[in-house]
């Protein structure tokens, strides 16, 4: 028999940023950039879990889908709890002052993939904040990638340490995630709440990459020209 989760690990797997690494570590700028939407999405992770948490409680008495993930959100929320601190040290690395997390927007793009996880966490059902999980912790590079990307990049290891560090323990969690879901009785609609949180998740972080790829693109000519002359 197909597991439950079968169909999510397959969207899952799609979220793998390996192929992207390469290019992304190429230059500092486009590390700055893609730790600050690290950074952004990372932000938003305890608040929204904490949500979940609250909304799943007060379910549990008579819902055994949201009775059975309150103990898990309460361990994760710790596992997760200071990786935006972490993130803002690593651009700390790289030049960039905490205040300027503060002081620059984050791109609408995340913060409408991200508002939609409030939205069916609050206004369906908390379990589906475990499509975007799956999604988020499935999306680091493999260790390996990561590495020899840096051994060829410009850029710092010291700029890396919560990807890294994500790339090394992500993959647990991702078991984690499917073997809570593995254990409670899903209905179909809460099928179809995972699915869509977990396809919204793909194209928020299609969508951030599409956006890293333009502002390369842009600053191209820009960074030509400021090479020095041979
Ligand atoms: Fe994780």
């Amino acid at each position: 028999m197909l597991k439950a989760t079968s169909e999510l690990r397959r969207l899952a797997r799609q979220a793998r940023a390996s192929g992207a690494m390469e290019a992304i570590l190429a230059s500092e700028e486009q590390v700055r950039e893609y730790l600050f939407r690290t950074h952004c999405v990372a932000r938003a992770s305890v608040s929204l879990m904490q949500a979940a948490a609250r909304a799943a409680k007060a379910r549990s008495r008579s819902d055994p889908v949201a009775a059975g993930i309150v103990d898990y959100l309460a361990r994760h929320i710790e596992e997760e709890r200071d990786h935006a601190r972490w993130l803002a040290r690593d651009l700390a690395a790289l030049g960039v002052p905490a205040h300027e997390l503060e002081e620059r927007l984050p791109p609408p793009s995340i913060a409408a993939g991200v508002g939609a996880q409030y939205y069916w966490v609050q206004h369906f059902h908390p379990v589906s904040l475990f499509g975007y999980m799956g999604v988020l912790e499935s999306s680091a590079p493999s260790v390996t990638t990561l590495k020899k990307a840096l051994r060829r990049s410009p850029v710092p290891a010291t700029a890396l340490r919560t990807v890294l560090w994500h790339a090394e323990r992500d993959p647990e969690h991702a078991g984690d995630i499917w073997a809570c879901l593995e254990s409670l009785p899903l209905l179909p609609r809460h099928h179809v709440a995972l699915k869509a949180s977990a396809e919204a998740t793909l194209r928020l972080l299609r969508a951030n990459g599409e956006e890293l790829l333009a502002r390369r693109r842009a600053l191209g000519p820009l960074l030509r020209r400021l090479e020095p002359m041979p």
